[in-house]
């Protein structure tokens, strides 16, 4: 089936599962949230965003990959029809959060990049997950996939200012906002071990 030709109903139909999974990852996440909060006083979540793929941006996505822009191929080849981003305030929280989400056994790990250990050319930098989660329907359970991205606000300032700014240009960033844009994720990265080394020194004194 062709996306651009799914009417409404059929898309939403087809979104069922993703916006299931979202709904159902999301709780888990704060409730997670709330007993770290409860038990070191601390939420390593500051919060949570999260969103379904457009039916537009999906087939653009498969176009870019050289695949017909069908419901089928978006279910085999896009990894990201769903996708939920996890703000932290600390770049510790990241891997806190990232190894709880692993040791859950509900939750399949397919892949993680680990663009904080390793940055983007452009200075980008992320925890990225590809999960799989069950939905529970009325007569069967599916595994559904879910990226996720786990990142810290300063990250996420620098992430969303840069998508603007590339969205704007169609990909033809002149050279000198390219190089601001670099320079900025290496502050930010700065300013997030500063945060983080001040935040742990403020604990010492916690009574
Ligand atoms: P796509 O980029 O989604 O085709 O898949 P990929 O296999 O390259 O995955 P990757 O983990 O590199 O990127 C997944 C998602 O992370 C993207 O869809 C973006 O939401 C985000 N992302 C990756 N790189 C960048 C970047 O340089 N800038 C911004 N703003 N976001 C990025
Ligand atoms: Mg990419």
């Amino acid at each position: 089936m062709l996306i651009e030709q799914m009417t409404n109903r059929e898309y939403h139909q087809s979104m069922l599962l993703f916006s299931g999974a979202l709904r159902e990852l999301n709780t888990k996440f704060e409730i997670i949230n709330e007993e770290f909060a409860i038990r070191l006083k601390s939420n390593p979540i500051e919060h949570i965003k999260s969103r379904l793929k457009t039916p537009r941006s999906i087939a653009k996505k498969l176009v870019k990959k050289g695949l017909e822009p069908t419901l089928e191929n978006a279910l085999e080849y896009i990894d990201d029809i769903a996708g939920i981003r996890i703000i932290c305030s600390f770049t510790e929280d990241i891997y806190r959060i990232a190894t709880v989400i692993q040791a859950q056994n509900y939750i399949k790990v397919l892949k993680i990049k680990d663009y904080i250990l390793n940055p983007k050319a452009n200075g980008y930098r992320s925890y990225h997950m590809i999960v799989e989660v069950p939905v529970f329907l009325s007569g069967k359970t599916e595994m559904t996939r879910v990226e996720i991205q786990i990142r810290t606000i300063a990250m996420d300032f620098w992430a969303s200012l840069e998508h603007k700014i590339r969205y704007k240009f169609e990909s033809e960033v002149p050279q000198n906002i390219n190089e601001d844009l670099l320079e900025c994720a290496n502050i930010i990265s700065s300013l997030d071990e500063k945060m983080l080394s001040l935040n742990n020194e403020i604990e010492r004194y916690k009574l």
